[in-house]
């Protein structure tokens, strides 16, 4: 594993989570573009597939949640995906934290906002020219294989290589990607909540670009040992700098935050 073998990807410090989902709905257009307009660069989302097999951004394995509807992605079909408005609850959200004062604004700003599919997701990357952690999200009962051969294809033909990581906690998914691609073409993120102790196996059989960790578990002997294998290390989410702190010393390379632009003053 080399770092060289890999697209030149210029890893940013600062990456939005699902969008910038502190300020607008996660996973949505909106979300993208909020992240851009505050000068984020990267976004990570997540993206699985409905019961028709259309790839949506989505994170849970229902709609309920961030949405007006209940079923779980498994049922739906894109007619009816399309149907839900996947905004509102989050200017709710924002009324019921700032107050009656900003409730108007916040109430209806995103309402009316879709689930997003995978196609309007990259062509919205493109046009912002961002980059992206697309990860594989695997709810219990999905098939990481057709999740991975639905995905990957448009993604490579969709994106630069420079502004993708695909990840996932999903190993098979991850085999599967890298079946499709070698890593000059895809760069692969091994995604864990803490280190395995296997890890330089997993790592290099995948032959990964990075490694994303659960921040509150990395060690400084992990860090430091990641880091002189050649991988760039990615925590994810964190969204209290100063409790972050440490980690930028030890020299991890990216942040996966809520409110990413909280951290510009520390990274
Ligand atoms: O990719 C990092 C992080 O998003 C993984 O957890 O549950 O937020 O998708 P989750
Ligand atoms: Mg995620």
């Amino acid at each position: 594993m080399s770092a060289r073998t890999h697209p030149a990807i210029a890893l940013p410090t600062l990456i939005g989570h699902r969008g910038y989902s502190a300020r607008a709905p996660e996973n949505t257009l909106a979300a993208v573009r909020e992240a851009h307009r505050a000068g984020i660069q990267w976004v990570e989302i997540d993206v699985q597939l409905l019961g028709d097999g259309t790839p949506v951004i989505w994170h849970d394995r229902d709609v309920s949640r961030c949405s007006n509807g209940t079923a779980r992605l498994a049922r739906l079909d894109w007619e009816s995906a399309a149907q839900l408005d996947a905004g509102a609850w989050f200017g709710k959200k924002l009324e019921e934290r700032f107050g009656d004062e900003s409730g108007d604004r916040f109430n209806e700003r995103f309402r009316g906002e879709r689930m997003a599919t995978l196609t309007e997701m990259l062509a919205l990357l493109n046009a912002l020219e961002m980059g992206v952690n697309l990860e594989l999200k695997l709810n219990p009962g999905h098939d990481p294989m057709a999740l991975a051969r639905r995905v990957i294809p448009e993604t490579l033909a969709t994106l630069p290589a420079e502004q993708r990581v695909i990840s996932s906690f999903s190993r098979p998914a991850l085999d599967v990607a890298r079946e499709m691609a070698p890593p000059a073409e895809l760069a692969l993120g091994a995604l864990f909540k803490r280190l395995p102790r296997r890890w330089q196996r997993h790592c290099a059989e995948l032959q990964a670009f990075s490694v994303h960790l659960d921040w509150r578990y990395i060690t400084r002997q992990q860090l430091t040992a990641l880091r002189l294998a050649g991988y760039e290390v990615v925590g994810y989410t964190a969204n209290h700098p100063a409790a972050f702190a440490p980690l930028w010393q030890w020299g991890i390379s990216s942040v996966i935050s809520d409110d990413p632009v909280a951290f510009m003053a520390s990274a």
